[in-house]
């Protein structure tokens, strides 16, 4: 059987009829019940991770084996459902080394752009296959990174819940260190947590949260996206994954340090609120970003997966 090849597919919707995961949110409380494909994708990130150097590697699968190549195709040796095939198609990308680093933003959006309304209101926008997708991507990341105006509005704990897997590193951007010890991420010691700042504000860890502060220098009065991106990696967070707001990704695109970008569309308007990607000044049309797209049916939501590598 020829290697699957998920970039193959890119332009046709692909069911995601993930027939578990109502079941995993049925059981978001206690431990979650995993779907076989699951664990054969964190196996996946787990084997490429013990040998770096690997061209080809190989898990169980469901009594059988999967096969991955370092550039994300990959073989079952026995047949699989085509809705099991699509979650593979998805997921298996993001297991591969990634020697220069990558990050990855999702954000999840109305039919007219809005993330959250006029008063911060996101909960839910996207529905529960997008919720449990955001925890599989935080399970495949070294680190989850937001701004802190989603800190302030939504409190995020940014572990995972959802399906099995470890929590990743906690990066908050907040230049003035402005959020204070009352959040979740400040006081759960679920994952090790670390706040860029300012510059001025110096590298040290925090004494009374148990967080750290990473000084990062602006550029054109921001922080400087590209400075932190090569910082976590310096630091072995090479996959991370931005989970929002839209200001705090649209940095990250405007400076060119994303690989990829996921944006979940629900099929609602909301009419006025916070805008997900914005970038300031006009744009001409012909110097729009057109990223290769994989497109996948997300329960009720469609999900948009814009490699701008490819
Ligand atoms: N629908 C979704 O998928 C989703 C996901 C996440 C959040 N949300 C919602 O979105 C809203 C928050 O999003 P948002 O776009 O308003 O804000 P945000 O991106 O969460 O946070 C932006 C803030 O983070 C800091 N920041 C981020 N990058 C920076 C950089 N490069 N340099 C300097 N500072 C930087 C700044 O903090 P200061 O303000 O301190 O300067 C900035 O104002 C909330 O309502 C939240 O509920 C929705």
């Amino acid at each position: 059987m020829p290697f699957r090849d998920p970039i193959d597919k890119r332009s046709s919707a692909r069911l995601f009829r993930d027939r578990d995961y109502a079941k995993a949110q049925a059981n978001a409380g206690s431990e979650p019940r995993d779907p076989f494909w699951w664990t054969a994708v964190l196996a996946t990130r787990a084997a490429f991770a013990a040998r770096p150097g690997a061209k080809l590697i190989s898990v169980p699968l469901h009594g059988g084996s999967l096969s991955v190549s370092v550039g994300g195709g990959w073989r079952a040796s026995t047949s699989l459902p085509d809705d099991v095939a699509v979650q593979l198609d998805l997921y298996l990308p993001y297991c591969v080394p990634h020697p220069r680093g990558l990050v990855v933003a999702h954000i999840g959006q109305s039919l007219d752009s809005r993330i959250a309304t006029e008063n911060g209101e996101s909960r839910w926008i996207t529905g529960e296959a997008d919720l449990l997708h955001c925890h599989r991507m935080r399970a495949l990341a070294d680190a989850v990174l937001v701004g802190a105006r989603t800190v302030r509005a939504d409190d995020p704990q940014l572990t995972v819940r959802r399906c099995a897997g470890d929590n990743p590193f906690r990066v908050v951007i907040d230049p003035e260190l402005s959020l204070t010890g009352r959040h979740a991420i400040f006081r759960d010691r679920a994952a090790p947590t670390l706040i860029v700042a300012a510059k001025e504000h110096g590298d040290r860890r925090g004494e009374t949260h148990g967080y750290e502060v990473l000084g990062v220098p602006r550029v054109g009065g921001t922080l400087d996206v590209s400075v932190i991106r090569t910082t976590l990696g310096d630091r072995g967070l090479s996959v991370v994954f931005v989970e929002g707001g839209g200001i705090t990704i649209s940095h990250f695109l405007e400076a060119g340090c994303l690989n990829r970008l996921q944006i979940t569309v629900a099929p609602i308007i909301i009419g006025s609120g916070r805008p997900g990607v914005a970038f300031p000044g006009n744009r001409a049309l012909d110097g729009a970003l057109r990223p290769r797209i994989r497109r996948f049916d997300l329960g009720g939501d469609t999900l948009f997966d814009c490699d701008f590598d490819a």
